[in-house]
């Protein structure tokens, strides 16, 4: 049997599976390499003591990471990219944002590319299988490549080593075959969906085909490399765009006070209808992005310029259902005759996506901001995400207090809940209800909005004026989150998920505001 070397450049939600895949198939050794970030470079000892890093479901990926890790010893991980100088192929798999004004933050990619480059070795077969701008593979990792390895991108070229390292003169294989996975669906994603593959040439397409044919259980699609990376960025517009169609309607009917619920079963129907979910805002390190690198490509690369107003006005009203629900949070409030400043607000679901752990660009986020702003209290409750996750999303808050209601009580009753700008930065004391003073380790930060976290649903219930969900985790689906609900202050639950119908609430005494539903007194 065949010793096949590959590298995985990226411990991440795709790196991990994909690696781990590889590594179950006879005849393959994998290595994948993740750089010692303060926030993922935890990742490397936690994979090769055998575990998953992943907190949320993850069907299969725990066996799987412990047998190919421990067991079978064929995946190892290291922060040595120079082990791609035995490689027979090198995936790349790291993080591509965009920044503030939407341009495509490739940092991490053109690292990835130059430690691939700089050490690589003839042969070898390249694939990106991070999500890019259309065009990116070849106007932006094939110069990196082939700077760095003094080779030449397709088919064999003639050798002569490059005059800067001495080295090179030879080949390598390039192509772009997207993910399709999401966080709680890795495994099976990955191997049941079918697959797209794009290379450079047509050598680097059938190489690249014949290496994931080890893992895929559907059919894998040939075509060129730019298709493939278009494909991949319209994929993920559709659905922002479709999203989009789903909250604007619920904005609708909600204004009209019918049901969008209802409206949806009845528009899907229709066999040909497809009418989506509408939701609290749309998160994750993809949907909130693709978009605007399907944008940024066209204007880079293609032969004019293309106004892509829907796809803008897409990631516009998906950005402003957070902000909805904050002023359903108010109305539903003040229809119970309390004013959002100073209600104590109980955020449910700081994880964008329901039963997963993974806090990128969470609607949860520009919820708490715009509760804060108008002066509510807010505990922040989640059963997946790490206190560290938390915590980097810059809230202000302190350690994960799990079953401790009353020092919970003790935080939240703090009387001055933001750290005043003219303290310049000096660490402010603060005290309790009982006058004891508290260490809020974020308080040094001007931005803290001293949110409290917890994984407690109790003690994040107990006294709150409003629970909001924004995440659609099973455990605000059923009797938990009613029961908790009990110890509730005043008590409203704002569906941002379609979760709970309003007849179970009005059975628990709770009082039901959704979004897209006919609720209150309007
Ligand atoms: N998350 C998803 O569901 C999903 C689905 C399809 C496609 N994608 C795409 O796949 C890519 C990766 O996404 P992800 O969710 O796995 O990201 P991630 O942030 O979970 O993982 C990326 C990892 O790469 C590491 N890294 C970055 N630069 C590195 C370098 N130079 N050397 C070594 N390690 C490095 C990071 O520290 C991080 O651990 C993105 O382009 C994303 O758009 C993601």
């Amino acid at each position: 049997m065949t010793d096949t070397h590959l590298v995985v450049i990226g411990m991440g939600y795709v790196g991990i599976p994909c690696a781990a895949l590889f590594a179950d198939v006879p005849g393959f050794r994998v290595t994948g390499v993740q750089r010692r970030s303060p926030r993922s470079g935890w990742k490397i000892d936690c994979l090769n003591s055998g575990h998953s890093p992943f907190a949320g479901d993850e069907p299969g990926l725990a066996e799987l990471i412990q047998r190919v890790a421990l067991e079978k010893r064929t995946f190892h991980v290291t922060d040595d990219i120079a082990v791609c100088r035995d490689a027979d192929a090198i995936l790349i798999d790291v993080q591509t944002p965009v920044d503030a004004n939407h341009v495509p933050q490739y940092e991490s990619l053109r690292e990835a590319a130059a430690g691939a480059g700089q050490h690589m070795k003839q042969g070898v077969l390249v694939v990106i299988e991070s999500t890019v701008a259309p065009g990116t593979t070849q106007h932006v990792v094939q110069p990196i490549l082939e700077q760095e390895s003094g080779m030449k991108a397709g088919s064999p070229h003639p050798p002569s080593p490059s005059p800067h390292t001495g080295r090179g003169g030879g080949n390598f294989y390039l192509a772009f075959s997207y993910e399709r996975v999401m966080p709680g669906k890795l495994l099976e994603y990955l191997t049941h969906f079918p697959r797209v593959v794009g290379g450079i040439d047509a050598e680097s397409t059938r190489r690249a085909v014949a290496l994931y044919r080890h893992i895929m259980q559907k059919e894998i699609t040939p075509t060129d490399c730019l298709t493939a990376e278009v494909a991949k960025t319209v994929e993920n517009a559709y659905r922002d765009v479709n999203i989009a169609f789903a909250n604007e309607m619920a904005l609708i009917c909600e204004s009209l006070g019918v049901d969008v619920f209802e409206v949806r079963s009845l528009v899907n129907a229709r066999p040909d209808r497809h009418m989506h979910i509408p939701g609290a805002g749309v998160g994750g390190h993809c949907l909130p992005k693709d978009p605007w690198l399907l944008n940024h490509g066209v204007n880079a690369y293609g032969h004019s310029k293309v106004r892509s107003d829907l796809l803008a006005l897409a990631r516009d009203i998906n950005d402003s259902m957070p902000l909805h629900m904050a002023k359903l949070v108010q109305e539903a409030l003040a229809e119970a005759g309390q004013p959002l400043a100073g209600a104590k607000v109980a955020v449910l679901g700081i994880a964008y996506l329901e039963n997963a752990d993974d806090t990128r660009n969470t609607p949860a986020l520009p919820l708490i901001r715009a509760l804060r702003d108008q002066g509510a209290i807010v505990v922040a409750h989640d059963p997946y995400v790490r206190q560290a996750d938390f915590d980097a999303l810059g809230l202000g808050t302190s350690k994960n207090i799990a079953c401790n209601h009353e020092e919970l009580e003790a935080r939240i009753n703090i009387k001055e809940t933001l750290c005043p700008p003219s303290l310049g930065g000096k660490k402010p004391r603060r005290h309790g209800e009982h006058g004891e003073e508290l260490e809020f380790s974020a308080f040094s930060a001007p931005s803290a909005l001293n949110v409290v976290y917890t994984q407690d649903l109790r003690a994040a219930l107990q006294g709150a004026d409003c629970a909001v969900i924004v995440t659609k985790h099973r455990d605000y689906l059923g009797s938990e989150l009613l029961q908790a609900a009990q110890a509730m202050r005043t008590r409203i639950v704002v569906d941002g998920r379609g979760c709970i119908e309003e007849q179970v609430c009005a059975e628990a005494r709770l009082t039901y505001w959704g979004l897209g539903r006919r609720t209150g007194s309007r």
